[in-house]
């Protein structure tokens, strides 16, 4: 068949795999390549059993691939073949060197850049997907205008999707910023690309802009949201002392419609591969632009995030009697928001530490990250084992912690659950998600985020 667009992406996670599987599904038209450098990756892509766990993912991979959709680890036939190249790969707090543990660690995307500019056998538009400090696509141009007969434009079209609607998101997003160079030939890429993305988004949603208000807007709209959450949850450590209820208090604060009611949930913290990596990312751009004062409000974000969880942690200590040795916790969820198998910098990755540290015994059930929690935890097998059911992964444990938000925790039995467990019989609840009267009045003593604690004391 001959397609009339062919579209690869570099980068086979998160992101590269649901953003594409969609434009190949909405687009049939169009031929998309999916390459990746790890070729375990790509052949659980080509396999039944995906590597990521995504609500809607499965029935559009099966309807697209090996029609007009394609994983593969021939990066080099790729670049070659294909005349739209987004890049999708990691781009991670750098560990090491100057801006250690802050700025982004830009090494994968710089290695796309040379594969890039030493495959291409014609000139390309080369998009950027990843998440980028500002003027990183000034580098991609840097590294590509050594072509001799060929020429690249590059364009920032910054991913807003969230992990567990990744595909609601993608279908229906709030807006799509393509951000191109002001010049004739950005303009010429920028139209192509805003062409493509109005197969199935309306063109009012596709916004454009110059390259580096794109590129700095995904990291603002990261660093807002975040904020948000560390504002709610910092007022949630003001309720606990003042017998406030932080639902009451965001309801009130959110019927404001100049505020609003969205991400105003207080929570053990907020978790994913983004938040932190691009406020630190957009903390430390500020350090070096001279900006100290900004560095510092933004990094009060993180700061407050990392002090929520802290706090969660001593929260169980303290309730427990000053000890945690020995005693056997249950995570209700390991993943770092409900609908996802992700892990990364999840908050019950942070406090199974925390809480082993205590000498505790740690019991970790999942509906889908079991697998990603296991490499996490690598190591601390003996005082660490994982169970599907919450049922038989509460029987016999002091308490219970509720780490993520998945719907299933919400309705369990919980007189049976109480039934098994050792007394008194402690719940924490990281998400305010459970009924607490019902469960305090089953016997717990339940200590919720940012509300009075329920007890039998
Ligand atoms: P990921 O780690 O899941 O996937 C990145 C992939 O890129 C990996 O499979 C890796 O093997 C591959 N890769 C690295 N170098 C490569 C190379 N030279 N050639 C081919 N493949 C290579 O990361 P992700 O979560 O998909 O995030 C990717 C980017 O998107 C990051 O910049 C992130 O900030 C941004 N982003 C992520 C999300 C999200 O929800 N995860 C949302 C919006 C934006
Ligand atoms: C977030 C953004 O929402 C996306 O727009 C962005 O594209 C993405 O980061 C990215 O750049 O990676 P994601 O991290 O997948 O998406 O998920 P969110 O729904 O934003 O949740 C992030 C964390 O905040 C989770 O741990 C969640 O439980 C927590 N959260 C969220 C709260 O604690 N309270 C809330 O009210 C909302």
């Amino acid at each position: 068949m001959n397609f009339k667009k062919n579209i690869l992406c570099i980068g086979a996670g998160y992101v590269g795999g649901p953003t594409m599987a969609v434009i190949a599904y909405k687009c049939p038209q169009f031929r998309v390549t999916i390459a990746d450098i790890n070729p375990a990756r790509i052949a659980e892509w080509n396999s039944d059993e995906l590597p990521l766990y995504e609500p809607g993912l499965d029935e559009i991979i099966r309807a697209t691939r090996g029609k007009n959709l394609f994983f593969t680890t021939d990066i080099q036939r790729g670049i070659r073949d294909n005349d739209i190249i987004f890049v999708s790969v990691n781009t991670p707090t750098k560990m090491f060197g100057a801006g250690a543990g802050m700025a982004a660690d830009l090494q994968y995307w710089e290695k796309t850049a040379r594969q890039i500019l030493q495959y291409s056998e014609s000139s390309k538009i080369v998009i950027e997907k990843s998440t980028l400090p500002v003027k990183t696509a000034q580098a991609m141009e840097n590294i590509l205008r050594n072509a001799h007969s060929f020429t690249f434009e590059v364009l920032s079209n910054p991913e807003f999707l969230a992990e567990g609607t990744a595909i609601k998101d993608m279908e229906n997003p709030d807006r799509i910023l393509i951000g191109s160079r002001e010049t004739a030939s950005g303009l010429k890429a920028r139209e192509e690309l805003v062409e493509i993305y109005a197969n199935w988004i309306p063109r009012e949603k596709i916004i454009t802009s110059n390259i580096w208000s794109s590129e700095l807007s995904k990291i603002v709209s990261n660093a807002f949201l975040a904020q948000r959450i560390s504002s709610i949850n910092a007022i949630s450590a003001l309720c606990e002392k003042t017998d406030a209820d932080i639902i009451e208090v965001a309801r009130a604060v959110g019927m404001d419609s100049r505020i609003g009611g969205k991400y105003l949930n207080s929570s053990v913290g907020f978790g994913g591969s983004c938040f932190k990596k691009d406020i630190l990312n957009l903390v430390y751009l500020c350090r070096h632009y001279g900006l100290k004062e900004v560095a510092d409000y933004w990094e009060g974000v993180v700061k407050i995030n990392q002090y929520q969880q802290e706090r969660f942690t001593l929260n169980m200590l303290t309730a427990m009697f000053n000890t945690l040795a020995d005693k056997k916790i249950c995570l209700f969820g390991v993943s770092f928001k409900a609908n996802t198998s992700d892990t990364r910098e999840s908050p019950a990755i942070f406090i199974a530490k925390k809480l082993l540290e205590e000498k505790a015994e740690i019991i970790i059930t999942d509906p889908q990250a079991l697998r990603n929690a296991r490499a996490d935890l690598a190591g601390m097998e003996g005082r660490v084992s994982f169970i599907d059911d919450p049922y038989k992964a509460a029987a016999g444990c002091h308490a219970i912690a509720v780490m993520t938000e998945w719907d299933l925790y919400r309705d369990l039995d919980y007189q049976k659950i109480y039934d098994t467990m050792i007394k008194p019989a402690s719940l924490f609840d990281g998400r305010n998600i459970i009924d607490h009267r019902r469960c305090h009045n089953i016997g717990f003593n339940v200590y919720p985020i940012g509300k009075p604690a329920l007890t039998h004391f």
